[in-house]
C-alpha cells in the first residue's frame, strides 16, 4: 500500500511536531542527502511555459529511492484568482521495485524545505554573529523563511516589506507567536535591508524584477535569493550579482533559471553541496558580499519526501490507499476490470 498525506495531515503533523523541530530534523535530512550529492542521478526539471505561469516536474534518485514533485509557478495571476502562486504534489519510491511508497501533497512541505534550504545556506555563508534580517516578499513563502531564520540561525530584528500592505500585516500577525523576534514593517524595500545582516527576496512576479539594486548592498551582507527562478523572473540587479561570490544549487538548472541567466555562461559560481560538505570554503572574507541564488531543486523535494514519510510513520498518520493494484497474478492486471465493485459502479453511472 501506498501511504497518503493530504495537505491538513501534513499541516496537522508540522503542527503536532512543533514548527521548529520540524525545520530541525528536515535541515539534518537535508545535509545527509547534499553531502552525498555525487550518488544521485541529477537532471534539471523540466518545465512547461506558458504565457502566464510554468509547470515543472522535478525528479531525483539514489540506489534506493526515487522522488519526484511536480510544481507550478503562476505569478501574479493565480492571487488575482484567489489561487497559490505556487502549488505541489509528489512521491517516493522503492528503485528496487518501482512501488511508489508515498504520495504527498507538496504545497506546504515546499515552504518548509525551501526555508530549510535557505538557512542550510546562510549556516554556510553569512557572517556567524548575523542577527537582523531584511525580507522582501510577504506572500506564501515568507514566514516560513521568517521562522527557520529566527530559530536555526539566531535572527533576533527582521525588518519586511511587501508591495502589498496586508500581505505585511498578515506576516507580522503571525509572527506574534515568536516574541524574541523584533518584527518592522519597513517603508520601502531600501528600508528593508539597510544595516539588515541578511537580505531576503522572496517575491513573485514574471518579469525581469530588480529587487535588489546595487545601492542597497552594504559589506558582509549574505542575500538569501528566492524568488529569481524561472526564465525571465528575477530579482537581483546585474551589477549585485556581479559584487557578490555567488553560490547554486544545481548549475545547469541555475543557469537557466535563476539571477545569473543574466551573467555569461563563464562567469564563476560556486556548488552550495561542496561547501556543506566541508569540501570548499564558503565566505572568504568578513566583507564580502555572498548570494545564495536559489532557485529550488528536486534534491530538497527528495529530504523532504524521506522526511514526511519518516515523520508520518512515527506519528502513525497519514492514510494507506491502493494506488497500485495488490494482484494475486501480477499477470492477471485485466482481472481488476471484473470486480464486483467496477461492476456496480458502471451500473450506477448508467
Ligand atoms: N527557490 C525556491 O526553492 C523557491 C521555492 C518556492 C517558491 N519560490 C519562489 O518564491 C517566490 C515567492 O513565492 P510565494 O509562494 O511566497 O509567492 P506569493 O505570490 O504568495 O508572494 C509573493 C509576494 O511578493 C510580493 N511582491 C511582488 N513584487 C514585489 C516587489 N517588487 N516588491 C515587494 N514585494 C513584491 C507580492 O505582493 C506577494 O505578496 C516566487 O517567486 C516563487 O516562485 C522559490
Amino acid at each position: 500500500m501506498t501511504l497518503f498525506l493530504d495537505v491538513n495531515t501534513l499541516g496537522s503533523m508540522v503542527d503536532q511536531h512543533g514548527t521548529e523541530e520540524f525545520m530541525t530534523e528536515l535541515l539534518g535530512y537535508m545535509k545527509d542527502d547534499f553531502c552525498r550529492w555525487e550518488e544521485f542521478d541529477k537532471s534539471s526539471r523540466t518545465a512547461a511555459h506558458s504565457d502566464i505561469g510554468v509547470i515543472e516536474l522535478m525528479p531525483v534518485a539514489d540506489g534506493v529511492n526515487y522522488g519526484f514533485k511536480y510544481v507550478n509557478g503562476h505569478p501574479p495571476s493565480n492571487p488575482n484568482v484567489g489561487m497559490s502562486t505556487v502549488m505541489a504534489f509528489g512521491a517516493l519510491s522503492d528503485v528496487s521495485t518501482g512501488y511508489p511508497r508515498l504520495l504527498s501533497e507538496l504545497t506546504l512541505s515546499t515552504a518548509l524545505r525551501t526555508s530549510v534550504t535557505s538557512v542550510m545556506a546562510a549556516q554556510a555563508l553569512a557572517n556567524p554573529h548575523a542577527t537582523s534580517m531584511g525580507m522582501i516578499g510577504c506572500g506564501a513563502q515568507s514566514e516560513f523563511q521568517a521562522i527557520a531564520f529566527h530559530t536555526i540561525i539566531g535572527i533576533k530584528e527582521l525588518r519586511i516589506f511587501d508591495i502589498d500592505h496586508q500581505a505585511m500585516n498578515k506576516v507580522a500577525e503571525h509572527l506574534k507567536d515568536y516574541p524574541e523576534l523584533t518584527v518592522i514593517k519597513a517603508s520601502s524595500a531600501k528600508a528593508c535591508v539597510e544595516g539588515a545582516d541578511i537580505v531576503t527576496t522572496v517575491t513573485a512576479d514574471k518579469a525581469y524584477a530588480t529587487i535588489l539594486t546595487p545601492d542597497m548592498i552594504e559589506p558582509g551582507m549574505h542575500i538569501n535569493g528566492i524568488g529569481g527562478d524561472c526564465p525571465g523572473k528575477t530579482e537581483i540587479h546585474l551589477d549585485v550579482l556581479k559584487a557578490g561570490k555567488i553560490f547554486v544549487e544545481h548549475e545547469p538548472q541555475t543557469r537557466v533559471e535563476g539571477d545569473i541567466q543574466q551573467l555569461p555562461a563563464e562567469h564563476k559560481v560556486n556548488p552550495i553541496w561542496k561547501v556543506i560538505a566541508g569540501l570548499e570554503q564558503g565566505r572568504d572574507t568578513e566583507d564580502q558580499i555572498t548570494i545564495f541564488d536559489s532557485v529550488g531543486f528536486a534534491l530538497e523535494d527528495f529530504s523532504v519526501l524521506r522526511y514526511v514519510y519518516d515523520l508520518a510513520v512515527q506519528l502513525g498518520v497519514g492514510e494507506q490507499i491502493e494506488l497500485i493494484p495488490q494482484l494475486d497474478n501480477p499477470k492477471d492486471l485485466f482481472g481488476l476490470t471484473k470486480r464486483p465493485s467496477c461492476s456496480s459502479t458502471i451500473r450506477e453511472v448508467a
